[in-house]
C-alpha cells in the first residue's frame, strides 16, 4: 500500500545487475527500508496507486526507476521521486533495463565529472550494462570515446553505438591511450594505474566498479604533479534526496533523449522472472553486452 509521496507499480521489467549477484553471494547487504531478501535496483511498469501526495504520477502511467532493492518481484513501491515517465517510444519491459546504468553514468559523468563537448573519455568495461550507456551518452555529448573490453566482439558492437576508440584489454593500455580528460572506470584493481598515467593534466579518474578488486598500488607522484582527481562513486548508497537529485537530472537531460531515438536500451535478453537463477547465471559469465532484464509477466 503507497503512502504519503509513494506509488505502487506493477513491473513489467527489471533490469539485472552486478550488485544482484554480490547481494545473493551475501556480501552486499540491502540497505535500510529495501527488503533484505528481494534484489532488484531499477524496474520499469504501471503504476497501480498512489499515495495521498502524489503530485505528477496517476494510475496508469508508465514510469521506470532505481530502488534500493525489491525491484525483481511482480510489484514495487518506490518514491515518486526515484522514477519518471517512460517516453511511449520506448518499449516498457525494455525500459526495465535503462535507470540503473543511466542514471549512474549520466551522473558520474556529467554530475561529478562536469564532462564537455570535445573532451576525451575513456570508458573501461564498455561491453558492460554501465559502459554502454556510458558510451552513448558521452557521445551524443559530442565528447570523443575510447573504451576497453578483454573480448574483442563486445569492442565491435560498443562502435555501433558511437565508440571512437576500441582498445583490448591488456599489459599495453597504458602505451595505447592518451590525453584523456574524464576516465570512467568500471574495473578498478590494476586498472587504476592505467587510469593515472593516461590522463591529462587535471583530469578525473572515477572510479564506479570494482570487477577486478577493491586494491591497487597508486603512484602518489603522477596524481599530485598531474594534478588529477580521483573519486568513487555509489548510487544505492546514498541518500533519498541525493537519489532524487541525480533521477531528476535523468528525467529531464536523459529520457528526452530517449524519446527523440538518440539513446537506445541496450538489451542483451529478456528473461520470465520465473528463470531468474539462468539470467543470474548468464550475467554472471561476463559473456553480455548491456542488460539482461527480468520480465514478470514471462
Ligand atoms: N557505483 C555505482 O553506483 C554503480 C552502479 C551500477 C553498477 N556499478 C558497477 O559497475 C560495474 C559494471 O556493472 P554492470 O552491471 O554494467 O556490469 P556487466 O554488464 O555485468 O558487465 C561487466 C563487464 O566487465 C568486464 N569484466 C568483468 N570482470 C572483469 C575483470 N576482472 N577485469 C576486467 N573486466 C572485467 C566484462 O567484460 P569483458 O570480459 O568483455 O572485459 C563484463 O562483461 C560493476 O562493478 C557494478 O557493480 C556501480
Amino acid at each position: 500500500v503507497p503512502v504519503s509521496d509513494q506509488v505502487l507499480v506493477e513491473v513489467a521489467g527489471a533490469g539485472v545487475n552486478r550488485a544482484d549477484l554480490v547481494q545473493r553471494a551475501g556480501r552486499y547487504p540491502a540497505p535500510p527500508g529495501a527488503p533484505p531478501d528481494v534484489p532488484g535496483l531499477e524496474f520499469s511498469g504501471t503504476v497501480a496507486a498512489v499515495g495521498p501526495a502524489v503530485r505528477s504520477l496517476e494510475t496508469g502511467a508508465r514510469v521506470f526507476g532505481i530502488l534500493g532493492g525489491g525491484g525483481q518481484a511482480s510489484h514495487v513501491v518506490v518514491a515518486e521521486p526515484h522514477c519518471c515517465r517512460v517516453p511511449r517510444e520506448l518499449d516498457l519491459v525494455e525500459a526495465g533495463g535503462v535507470p540503473e546504468v543511466f542514471v549512474t553514468a549520466h551522473d558520474a559523468l556529467f554530475g561529478q565529472a562536469q564532462l564537455q563537448a570535445g573532451e576525451r573519455v575513456l570508458i573501461h568495461g564498455v561491453g558492460s550494462g554501465v559502459g554502454t550507456a556510458a558510451v552513448q551518452l558521452a557521445h551524443v555529448a559530442g565528447a570523443w570515446t575510447v573504451g576497453t573490453s578483454r573480448t574483442s566482439q563486445k569492442l565491435e558492437r560498443a562502435r555501433r553505438l558511437g565508440l571512437d576508440d576500441a582498445v583490448a584489454a591488456g599489459e599495453d593500455m597504458a602505451e595505447r591511450i592518451g590525453d584523456i580528460d574524464v576516465v570512467l572506470d568500471l574495473v578498478g584493481g590494476d586498472y587504476l594505474d592505467v587510469d593515472l598515467r593516461v590522463c591529462r593534466t587535471g583530469g578525473c579518474v572515477i572510479i564506479v566498479g570494482l570487477l577486478a578488486g577493491a586494491r591497487a598500488e597508486i603512484d602518489l607522484g603522477r596524481l599530485m604533479s598531474a594534478r588529477l582527481c580521483l573519486r568513487g562513486t555509489s548510487l544505492r548508497t546514498r541518500p533519498d534526496h541525493e537519489k532524487a537529485r541525480a533521477v531528476a537530472s535523468f528525467c529531464a537531460r536523459v529520457v528526452p533523449l530517449f524519446a527523440r531515438a538518440r539513446l537506445r536500451p541496450v538489451i542483451e535478453e529478456i528473461v520470465p522472472l520465473e528463470r531468474a537463477a539462468d539470467a543470474y547465471e548468464r550475467l554472471k559469465s561476463g559473456d553480455t553486452f548491456g542488460k539482461i532484464v527480468l520480465a514478470p509477466g514471462g
